[in-house]
């Protein structure tokens, strides 16, 4: 890891709770490595009721940075000085940057799903969008759709999340966006007239990797899809859209994105993106074997 850290090194990391299976550390620690900044990033696991004993401990420590993670996007919003508008409006806080003793919250989920798309030539304003979930990542990709002009529909198996999901977007937003129960006869009703479909579910991740959230016979040649499950790379849901000839998004851009952008706000620093998706992909590839 960074031999070179001095007595003036800043810490970064995440919390969470699963942690063992984060790769931010992986990305991180190799993208300061390669700009050459003293800084470090370690992974911390934070049991729900010890949240806000870890941002004492953020404080205490002068941390510079914490990702926030799952468990903790929402719950630690009322522990922080301040929320940024877009964190504000999403619900939900990944990055807390401390700012001389100042706990300031963002999301860069948001962005880093916008950036994931836009880069791959694929801009949803006035698209027709589906997206599958409406639960903790669900927040932040929706936001960031409706924000940029998508026509949204939301499909989860709780129709109940999808509707409050739904009904807080057209809230803060001030659009229309319309919430299915996550059934075939639904699905097969929505992609019929759809340009993106976007899977926010945990469906196809591993250990479940045969699993789909869409049976294959509703995917077609024109549709842009996009998984955010990142382990596997290549999902289910991804071979058989591929094999249909639609254009695909994998989980893993948003993951660096997001990353990126984190980097970006606690260093100051451009942050090497195409070395921080060679580590993410080399980190998966080894899990794998
Ligand atoms: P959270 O994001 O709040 O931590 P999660 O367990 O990660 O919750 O689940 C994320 C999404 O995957 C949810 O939309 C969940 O649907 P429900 O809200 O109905 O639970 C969805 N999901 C998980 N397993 C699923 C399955 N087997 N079929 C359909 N949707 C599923």
């Amino acid at each position: 890891m960074n031999a070179g850290m001095s007595g003036k090194a800043r810490l970064c990391g995440v919390i969470g709770d699963p942690i063992e299976h984060t790769m931010s550390p992986a990305i991180h620690n190799a993208a300061f490595a390669q700009m050459g900044l003293d800084y470090i990033y370690v992974p911390f696991r934070v049991k729900e009721e010890e949240l806000d004993k870890a941002i004492d401990g953020m404080r205490a420590l002068n941390i510079r940075g914490l990702n926030v993670t799952i468990p903790h996007k929402v719950a630690i919003i009322p522990l922080l000085d301040e929320l940024d508008p877009l964190a504000e409006k999403i619900g939900a806080v990944n990055t807390i940057t401390n700012d001389g003793g100042v706990l300031k919250g963002t999301n860069t989920d948001a962005s880093g799903f916008l950036h994931a798309l836009l880069e791959r030539g694929i801009e949803p304003e006035e698209k027709k969008v589906v997206m599958l979930g409406a639960g903790g990542a669900s927040r932040a990709v929706s936001f960031s759709l409706v924000e940029r002009g998508a026509h949204l529909v939301i499909l989860n198996r709780r129709l109940e999340r999808a509707e409050e999901l739904a009904g807080r977007l057209s809230t803060t937003l001030n659009k229309e966006v319309k919430a299915r129960e996550l059934v075939a006869d639904n699905l097969a009703q929505v992609l019929g007239g759809a340009d993106i479909l976007v899977n926010t579910t945990s469906v196809g991740m591993n250990p479940n990797i045969n699993e789909t959230p869409v049976p294959s016979g509703l995917l077609k040649p024109g549709l842009v899809v996009v998984d955010i499950v990142y382990n596997p790379i290549r999902t289910r849901l991804l071979r058989e859209a591929e094999a249909v000839g639609a254009k695909t998004v994998d989980g893993v851009d948003m993951f660096v994105w997001q990353g990126v952008l984190a980097f970006e706000i606690w260093t100051g620093a451009k942050a090497p993106v195409e070395l921080m998706r060679v580590e993410v992909v080399r980190q998966l590839k080894s899990h794998e074997k």
